[in-house]
């Protein structure tokens, strides 16, 4: 029997949440119960709704994903016309809202906008403040129509063309670019579009779908929440990677200085301090995963598809850069490359601007954050941990004259 003054030792799982809470990160800390989906990083696995990520990616649509997301289930065939109809004919943004887009500065950055046009969104919606589950379903299927309406829209207007406005005919994903670059896409390119929609729909208990968990938790509006989402999302530890990744295929320039800086790269980040290698500038971008402990099971579907996308498209130089640091960062630091090594290059050979890339991911991901919301108001708690003190204890106040 143990005694209560000599506790027994730790077991392998509270050592490693101890050390979690220690470094601030909750790594590998279980949060909460969730049916929504599952990450087997040892693997390499993604499960949404048990489902692997290949399985779907290779048979379902994006709008058959949300539906799964959000319900438990893979659609019927009619049950899949009707929810796509009802997605389709939400695209529309308010003329106030475009009006609104007008006016923020050129510079501001895309996914910025984004967090504010989904916050302006509300305002406009009769039903925003409704708690009604049907009424919360109802903004999603809206929210899910119109989050790509106001990245494009925005996109356009900065650079002084009016939006193109959506076409409820087509896919979300060749709906995108279409009120991207007014112009179709041809048959390889939406298929991979598509497939890129699916594999960043949903991802567990990522940061910016915690963070919507916590705030839903509050028990607050879905815009509120999805608003709080995507502001997490934006930070280059998470989201903004992918826009890191074109950046160093920029930097690199041509296949034949890959080697070259990735071998700097490397040297620069085996000679920085401890401290020094926690700043994103002097990582691998795309290469690592708080999970994944192997490749990334997105990154192995896209790499193929934005292979074949950059091809068609003569940019095939990408993937041969890409290749060429991922095995110097392989080789050197043990590491594998996530989704968004392989989204930017996808993205770039499509010729989409890179400060652009996170809301495609936020679009994508909306269909995520609203089953996570919509699972933690349905009978979730509100998330509030307690910290662990480390600051100065006992202190006496020395009044303001005296100090
Ligand atoms: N480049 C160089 N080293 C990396 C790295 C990268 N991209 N990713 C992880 N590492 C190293 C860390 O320096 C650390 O080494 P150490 O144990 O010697 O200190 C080890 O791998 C674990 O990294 P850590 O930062 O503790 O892991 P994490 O789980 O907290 O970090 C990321 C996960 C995503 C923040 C990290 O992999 C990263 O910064 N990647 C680049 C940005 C990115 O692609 N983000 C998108 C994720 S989908």
């Amino acid at each position: 029997m143990t005694s209560a003054t000599s506790p027994s030792p730790a077991t392998p799982s509270q050592q490693a949440k101890s050390t979690a809470i220690a470094a601030g990160s909750l790594k590998d800390v279980i949060a909460a119960p969730t049916a929504i989906c599952t990450i087997d990083g040892i693997e390499g696995k993604l499960i949404y709704r048990g489902y692997s990520i290949e399985d779907l990616a290779a048979h379902a649509t994006y709008d058959e994903v949300v539906y799964l997301l959000w319900d438990g289930e893979l659609p019927t065939r009619s049950q899949l016309d009707a929810f796509s109809t009802r997605l389709a004919g939400s695209r529309e943004v308010p003329r106030v809202v475009i009006d609104h887009l007008r006016m923020i500065p050129a510079e501001a950055h895309p996914l910025a906008v984004l967090r504010s046009g989904v916050s302006l969104l509300a305002h406009y919606d009769a039903q925003s403040e409704s708690m009604d589950p049907q009424a919360t379903r109802a903004k999603a299927e809206r929210l899910l129509g119109q989050v790509p309406t106001i990245v494009t829209a925005r996109a356009r207007l900065r650079k002084g063309e009016e939006p193109v406005p959506p076409r409820s005919d087509l896919p979300a994903a060749s709906n995108f670019l279409w009120m991207l670059f007014g112009k179709e896409p041809d048959e390889v390119t939406a298929h991979a579009m598509d497939v890129a929609f699916i594999l960043h729909a949903e991802h567990e208990f990522n940061a910016s779908s915690f963070v919507a968990r916590v705030a839903a938790g509050t028990y607050v509006d879905l815009h509120s929440s999805l608003t709080a989402a995507i502001a997490a999302l934006k930070g280059p530890r998470h989201g903004g990677a992918n826009e890191d990744v074109i950046e160093m295929i920029e930097e690199v320039g041509s296949p034949d200085h890959a080697e070259k800086w990735a071998r700097d790269r490397l040297q620069r980040y085996l000679s920085a301090s401890r401290e020094e290698r926690a700043r994103p500038e002097l990582r691998f971008p795309g290469m690592g995963h708080a999970v994944y402990k192997t490749w990334d099971p997105r990154a192995r579907i896209l790499q193929k598809l934005a292979g074949e996308v950059a091809n068609l498209h003569g940019e095939g130089w990408i993937a041969e850069i890409q290749e060429t640091v991922r095995t110097v960062a392989a080789e050197g630091l043990g590491l594998n490359p996530n989704v968004d090594y392989y989204s930017a290059g996808l993205y770039h050979a499509l010729g989409i601007p890179s400060d652009l890339f996170t809301s495609i991911f936020a679009t994508a991901r909306t269909a995520g954050y609203v089953a996570h919301i919509e699972e933690q108001l349905g009978g979730g708690r509100l998330i509030r941990p307690r910290g662990e003190y480390t600051g100065p204890k006992d202190r006496t106040l020395v009044p303001i004259d005296q100090r």
